[in-house]
């Protein structure tokens, strides 16, 4: 079974930032996780809410502020101390820091019904740095994972189920040609996990940072877990 770090090594880290996929890599993390967020000036960033407020900040949105407003916040210091200097990183970075260490699996928040245009930009990104076999483009906005497969025929999809009916999400990822059902942990049941299997998909869950849960999702031949400590089976 794979072990996704999530929000890069997050439970040692600030999540999201270079420090913890930097760390991420260095506990021998063969995949990592990460949310993708845009500026008011189109950067595509590396942040898990749409505002600033659960790492320091007072709610700001990414969607209103510029890149060289954005890159001035310390998202750090509310985890430790000695991350202050610690900033959003912009997808370029971790592409500079991760790319042929490890897997990306890189979740688009949001679609163009919030950032106009995200899925071409991604997609360009991912192309211009020769990425694609690399990454795995996941979101919960379906409208978003069927923009980028009309984008880009040869992207890696993995669809994250959210509240959509079992049935209509298998028939989706057979029109995506999504590879993983991406659940969380009270979602992965053994009838859907074999339900996946059948279907020839992968089946990844969310977020797991007990060993002897991990364990269990093992022995349930769920292919791969996301968490916030990248050595949870060492
Ligand atoms: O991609 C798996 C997981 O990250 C989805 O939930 O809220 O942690 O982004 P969340
Ligand atoms: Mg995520």
């Amino acid at each position: 079974m794979q072990l996704i770090a999530h929000r890069g090594a997050s439970g040692l880290a600030p999540e999201n930032t270079l420090a913890a996929f930097r760390l991420a890599l260095e506990l021998g993390a063969s995949a990592m996780e990460f949310d993708v967020h845009q500026t008011a000036d189109k950067e595509l960033v590396i942040i898990h809410d749409e505002d600033l407020k659960r790492v320091g900040g007072r709610g700001e949105r990414i969607r209103d502020m510029t890149w060289p407003e954005l890159c001035r916040f310390d998202v750090g210091s509310w985890f430790d101390a000695r991350f202050c200097a610690e900033r959003v990183p912009r997808l370029e970075e971790v592409f500079d820091l991760a790319l042929r260490k490890a897997e990306l699996h890189v979740e688009l928040k949001c679609g163009s019904r919030v950032y106009p245009g995200i899925e071409g930009r991604l997609v360009q990104l991912i192309r211009s740095r020769r990425a694609l076999p690399a990454c795995v483009v996941s979101s919960f906005d379906h409208k978003a994972l069927f923009a980028l497969r009309a984008l880009e025929p040869r992207l890696r999809l993995g669809y994250l189920l959210g509240d959509t009916p079992l049935d209509q999400a298998f028939q989706e990822i057979e029109e995506l040609k999504a590879e993983s059902l991406n659940l969380s942990g009270k979602q992965a049941s053994a009838v859907r996990i074999s339900a996946a299997h059948r279907r020839g998909l992968k089946l990844l869950v969310y977020t797991v940072n007990d060993a002897p849960e991990a364990r269990r999702f093992a022995k349930m031949r769920v292919d791969g877990v996301f968490s916030n400590f990248p050595e949870l089976l060492k």
